[in-house]
């Protein structure tokens, strides 16, 4: 398989497979579920779901063990995304090309499907027993999305992040908060990926150190792009972070020293791939999403 071959089948394959999680019957809530089936069958680039499945495969694991794992990490990144765009967050109306949720439905909607897609994940990430992962890898995988998403991770991130508004902070400080925010659910994909695999500790050790320096150089490509990008192909509103007063890494260090850090954090991610065999892909893809313009 090509590189572009093999990223459009794992999307393809996520895709299909988180329609079949939202296969929902008709009930009372039916609301909830089209605002959930909304969000999540919006597009995007599906980046954790591919981390999840590739360094699955690069451990030695099947698809079928991976999948739970990469519908429950879009899925909770989902539903980061509503909540970062609700008026009270980002105030952002636009999102993966079309209206976010709370625009798309109600603001009570919005907020129920995001608190919906955080729950959903760890029920699905108990379907791995049923393609051979051993239940202490499953428990493992629970407890690391549960961490790495919550108040020491992903939303713990979030919060600082609405503090850093007109304000002056270090670039190790936003660093730390990027961490927090983008880096942790990159981290988790790749680590439940080989955990699904059942890889010894060292490889999710790896995958943890890999994730944590692709999600900086992320995020900061993401502050750029609020800056530098066009709006009809990132899919979401430009100028936003300056519209808000957001202190960005983009914003603090300029953009070039930002795409020099980007460079710098990606090398980094490319050579800790280097703990792994066949890291082609993975290697591909890392330098994919620098030099990405959505
Ligand atoms: C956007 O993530 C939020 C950040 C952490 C920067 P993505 O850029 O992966 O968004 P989608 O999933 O492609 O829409
Ligand atoms: C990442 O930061 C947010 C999440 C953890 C959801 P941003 O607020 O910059 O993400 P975008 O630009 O709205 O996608
Ligand atoms: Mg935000
Ligand atoms: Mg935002
Ligand atoms: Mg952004």
């Amino acid at each position: 398989m090509t590189f572009d071959e093999r990223l459009l089948y794992y999307q393809d394959i996520t895709e299909k497979q988180i329609k079949k999680y939202m296969d929902f019957s008709q009930e009372k809530q039916e609301r909830l579920f089209q605002a959930m089936r909304y969000s999540t069958n919006a597009g995007g680039k599906r980046i954790r779901p591919v981390l999840a499945l590739e360094f699955g495969r690069v451990c030695g694991g099947s698809i079928d063990a991976a999948l739970p794992a990469a519908c429950a990490i879009e899925m909770m990144h989902t539903f980061s995304l509503i909540h970062d765009d609700l008026p009270c967050m980002d105030n952002d109306d636009i999102r993966r090309g079309r209206a976010s949720c709370h625009r798309a439905f109600d603001e009570a909607t919005a907020l129920l499907a995001g608190d919906a897609l955080e729950m959903y994940p760890f029920e699905i990430l108990t379907d791995c027993t049923n393609y051979g992962v051993k239940a202490e890898n499953v428990i493992e995988m629970i407890r690391l999305l549960a961490e790495y998403a919550g108040h020491k991770g992903m939303i713990g991130g979030q919060q600082i992040d609405t503090q850093f508004v007109n304000c002056v902070f270090s670039e190790d400080d936003l660093l730390e908060m990027y961490r927090l925010k983008t880096s942790r659910l990159l981290q988790a994909a790749a680590c439940m990926g080989c955990l699904s695999a059942g890889a010894d500790i060292q490889y999710v050790q790896r995958a943890y150190e890999y994730g944590d320096r692709l999600g900086l150089a992320f995020q900061i490509v993401d502050d750029i792009l609020d800056i530098c990008g066009n709006e009809a192909e990132v899919g979401k509103p430009v100028g936003s972070d300056e519209k808000k007063n957001k202190m960005t890494f983009a914003a603090v260090a300029g953009i070039s020293a930002a795409k020099e850090k980007a460079r710098q954090l990606t090398d980094e991610a490319f050579d800790l791939l280097n703990g792994f065999e066949d890291s082609g892909f993975l290697k591909q893809l890392t330098l994919k999403l620098l030099n990405r313009n959505k």
